[in-house]
């Protein structure tokens, strides 16, 4: 009997992703570069299963049932190319190709493309969880060639993980690079949240002098709250977890933080869409911000910079705080899924948002009780222009905002820095006021460059121009907007 599908890349999410296949009973065919690999991988991790190797991309092409569907478990980048140029002349018309790595959405556009070309289909898929997720159950977030859907479809909702109504955290997204960008998005809203939480924890730690035990504490009330999530998890776990000396593994790890890039793309794109993710894009400069980790040092000294303490009753600011993050992290959600409206419209992808939030309900690392209110609320209504907008999160808004507030201006005042609570607010804050301050900035571009600005007493796409100073001309220079 031939395979399944295939699967090239024996790291761990590759190694966990074939066994979970295997559990839900596909034949899988696995593959690796190094092919010693493969047998390490039969004679260990496999040893028992139905699991077949191959010894060369030919051989594991002859294993397969046709249509073949072969997925690259491989690092993002060049590696992806390498074998789509050297499984293309060994394929079929029909055969598909499906990366399962963390790859630039573009990418995923041009490769769709390029193997249409010659009669092959493509899956470019987000795949989350980490180890555990891709063993026993992850978020899939397919997206390519539709064609090539139907064939996939069993075994990626098979070994998906599933919500407690049992529907699997897995469906098609859309056509072209859709699946990546969605998977880029969760990454970015996975940065929000995490440095969300880090900034409740520095408050707790520095600002209220919290003891490890006290905040994990907090932590594990909070898991019985909205705030419920896989990361408030294992953040609870990470507060208790002691080093060899008893004393908190955490306060030994240096301050700064690495990145693989999927915040960055997440911030790039929506500067280049024009949709404010001001949130996600905080978290991306704060960990460039805690890179600079001499240069901190050195400015704390020439500063003589302190945090001073929160006086009060902690407890009420605790409670205040548990606000802000959960405000907060509403705000993050709903610029994430503003971009995701954004890309789908301009790429003609008709996104389903209800379903994008249905595949991060569970497997993935931002999964959370939270995301099965965002479903019920584009399920109610598909149209929902800002997530805020749904009277179930205004609610939590409205009633956490004096607490939200409370922490932001605190966290000003003591000098202790929360970029993404405070950034929120200043977004939630924009899009509730009717008018902004960008009449000043008009007047200011039409006088030193002549720009043209709109009038409040004229209708919206007449364009004027004065002649501030008396000595500048009344030609106006060309108006667009990128
Ligand atoms: C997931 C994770 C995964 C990976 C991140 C880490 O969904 O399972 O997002 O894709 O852990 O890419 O990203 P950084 O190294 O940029 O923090």
């Amino acid at each position: 009997m031939k395979g399944d599908i295939g699967v090239i890349g024996l790291a761990v999410m590759g190694q966990n992703l074939i066994l979970n296949m295997n559990d839900n009973g596909f034949k899988v065919v696995a593959f690796n570069r190094t092919v010693s690999k493969v047998d390490e991988f039969l004679e260990g991790a496999a040893k028992g299963s139905n699991i077949i190797g191959a010894s060369s991309l030919e051989d594991l092409v002859a294993k397969l049932e046709t249509p073949r569907k072969v997925m690259l478990m491989v690092r993002a980048g060049d590696v992806v190319d390498h074998f789509i140029d050297a499984l293309v002349p060994l394929l079929d018309e029909g055969d598909i190709i499906i990366d399962g790595g963390n790859s630039n959405y573009p990418d995923t556009n041009r490769r769709v493309a390029a193997l249409k070309e010659k009669g092959l289909h493509y899956i470019g898929t987000g795949v989350s969880g980490g180890e555990e997720g891709a063993r026993f159950g992850p978020s899939i977030m397919p997206g390519g060639s539709p064609e090539a859907w139907p064939h996939v479809k069993p075994i990626f909702q098979a070994i998906a993980a599933k919500t407690d109504a049992g529907e699997a955290c897995c469906d098609w997204v859309g056509k072209d690079g859709a699946g990546h960008f969605v998977k880029m998005v969760h990454n970015g809203i996975e940065y929000g949240d995490m440095q969300l939480i880090s900034e409740a924890y520095h408050f707790m730690k520095e600002g209220l002098g919290l003891s490890y035990d006290e905040m994990q504490a907090i932590f594990e009330e909070w898991k019985s709250t909205e705030l419920d999530s896989y990361l408030i998890d294992i953040t609870t776990d990470i507060l208790g977890y002691k080093d060899e000396d008893g004393e908190p593994l955490v306060e030994k790890i240096l301050d700064t933080a690495g990145q693989k890039g999927t915040g960055k793309w997440t911030g790039i794109n929506a500067l280049d869409l024009g949709i404010p993710l001001t949130l996600i894009t905080e978290s991306v400069f704060a960990r460039c911000l805690s890179a600079l980790k001499d240069q901190r040092i050195e400015a704390e000294t020439l500063f003589g910079k302190t945090i001073a303490k929160v006086e009060g009753n902690k407890k009420e600011w605790v409670d205040a705080l548990r606000q802000a993050l959960l405000a907060s992290k509403i705000i993050s959600y709903a610029q994430g899924f503003m971009l995701i409206r954004e890309a789908s419209e301009e790429n003609d992808w008709s996104l389903n948002y209800g379903n994008v939030a249905l595949m991060w309900r569970g497997g993935c690392i931002i999964r959370s009780a939270f995301l099965g209110n965002i479903r019920d609320a584009y399920e109610t209504n598909p149209d929902l222009k800002f997530l805020g907008l749904d009277p179930y999160f205004k609610t939590i808004l409205t009633e956490g905002m004096a607490g939200w507030r409370k922490v932001a201006a605190k966290s000003l005042e003591i000098g202790l820095p929360m970029p993404t609570m405070t950034s929120a607010l200043a977004f939630l804050d924009g899009y509730t006021t009717s008018r902004l301050p960008a009449n000043m900035l008009q007047a200011q571009r039409d006088y030193f460059g002549a720009h043209t600005y709109e009038r409040v007493d004229q209708p919206r796409g007449q364009f004027f121009h004065t002649n501030w100073t008396g000595t500048g001309g009344d030609t106006s220079s060309t108006t667009y907007d990128v």
